[in-house]
């Protein structure tokens, strides 16, 4: 069973609808991250379900209660914002039991588990600091540990690692991931960075204008996106309008097609597109723009209609690069790695 359930959840303010019939269901100790563009309405979402929101309408459950009508305070439910919202004025010892303290909690029980806490985000010798004394990053881990010495039932965080530098950002995303992992908590991770959602999520649901697009791990979400804005959304893709005739696509390499006759997007990815010198069956194009990046060689190729075609070749050593102006010929490496979508790529 589903430890946390949202059910046709939806919000507006005013006129403006911002979620729109929004349902998911999270597993016991697995990770969910809503991934969308800004204003696509992430944090409404998660304020909706650590009750700071009354939805409009539909429901959402704990362990199969319905908590829509319960206090924050009762909802057992941990966040974690965006600008950690320490007190400057507490210890980080003090930080940590603070929700303890509140609640009453006898004090050796509260030592124990700020210990407890300290120990999981490596920052024992730092309890008797002050936030200010602690680097950005250690403050967001100080910040985690807040919510979890509650032993909440689910875990919200609000795209914690905003204020990051990249490097840090990406070993913080790892040491999280571990982190939810040993204590085994429920989690809906917030983010716009798909490479961050990439990282550490069981489960991706893409947002899109108050509504969840798609929903699925990781890889069937990059291998198997069901809408152009996904397919670019997740990694990069080509977006390659088509029109469908008679079950195969106009395309310079026709492909086969599932989808009904009419317009449809080629989905391709960089790295399933190949380059061959002069013309051939294929695109037919000029190298724009080439980098060569040690392992891989990235190219853009100019074909005097739409967006140029990205490739990204596996480079062998001491190849260069084809110098730009290159006539070349990119096709599609395995026409399974190609995508077809109906409708045309951004409607
Ligand atoms: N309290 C509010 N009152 C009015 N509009 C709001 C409020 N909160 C959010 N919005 C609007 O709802 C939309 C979604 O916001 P939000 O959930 O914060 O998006 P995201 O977190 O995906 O960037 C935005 O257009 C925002 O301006
Ligand atoms: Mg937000």
């Amino acid at each position: 069973m589903s430890q946390l359930v949202i059910e046709n959840v939806s919000k507006a303010f005013g006129t403006q609808q911002v979620l729109r019939d929004c349902g998911l269901a999270v597993d016991k100790g697995s990770v969910v991250t809503l991934l969308g563009p800004s204003g696509c309405g992430k944090t409404t979402l998660l304020r909706s379900i650590a009750g700071f929101l009354v939805p409009d309408a539909g429901r959402i459950l704990v362990n199969g209660q319905d908590i829509s009508h319960l206090p924050p305070n009762r909802r057992d439910v941990g966040y974690v914002f965006q600008n950690y919202a320490l007190f400057p004025h507490l210890t980080i010892r003090e930080n940590i039991g603070y929700g303890l303290k509140i609640r009453r909690k006898p004090k050796a029980l509260i030592r124990g588990k700020v210990e407890d806490a300290l120990g999981l985000i490596a920052l024992t010798d730092f309890g008797d600091r002050y936030p200010k004394q602690l680097s950005g990053g250690q403050q967001q881990r100080v910040a985690i540990a807040r919510s979890l010495v509650l032993e909440p039932e689910v875990l919200l965080l609000d795209e914690p690692f905003n204020a990051l530098d990249a490097q840090l950002r990406l070993s913080m995303q790892i040491e999280l991931r571990k982190l939810i992992d040993r204590v085994g908590i429920t989690s809906i991770f917030v983010t716009h960075d798909q490479q961050e959602a990439m990282t550490l999520s069981d489960r991706i649901a893409i947002m899109r204008g108050g509504r969840i697009e798609q929903l699925g791990t990781p890889l069937e979400i990059y291998d198997h996106p069901q809408t152009p804005f996904v397919a670019d959304f997740i990694g990069r893709a080509n977006l390659i309008p088509v029109a469908i005739r008679s079950g195969r696509t106009d395309s310079p390499q026709p492909i086969a097609a599932a989808v009904p006759d009419g317009p449809g997007t080629l989905v391709v990815r960089p790295e399933n597109l190949t380059i061959a010198e002069g013309p051939g069956p294929g695109w037919e194009g000029s190298v724009g723009f080439a980098t060569a990046l040690g392992a891989t060689i990235e190219y853009e190729i100019d074909r005097g209609v739409g967006e140029p075609l990205r490739a990204i070749l596996p480079r062998q050593p001491g190849v260069a690069p084809l110098t730009p102006g290159s006539r070349v010929t990119a096709r599609i490496r395995d026409e399974a790695a190609a995508i077809l979508l109906s409708g045309s790529p951004r409607p």
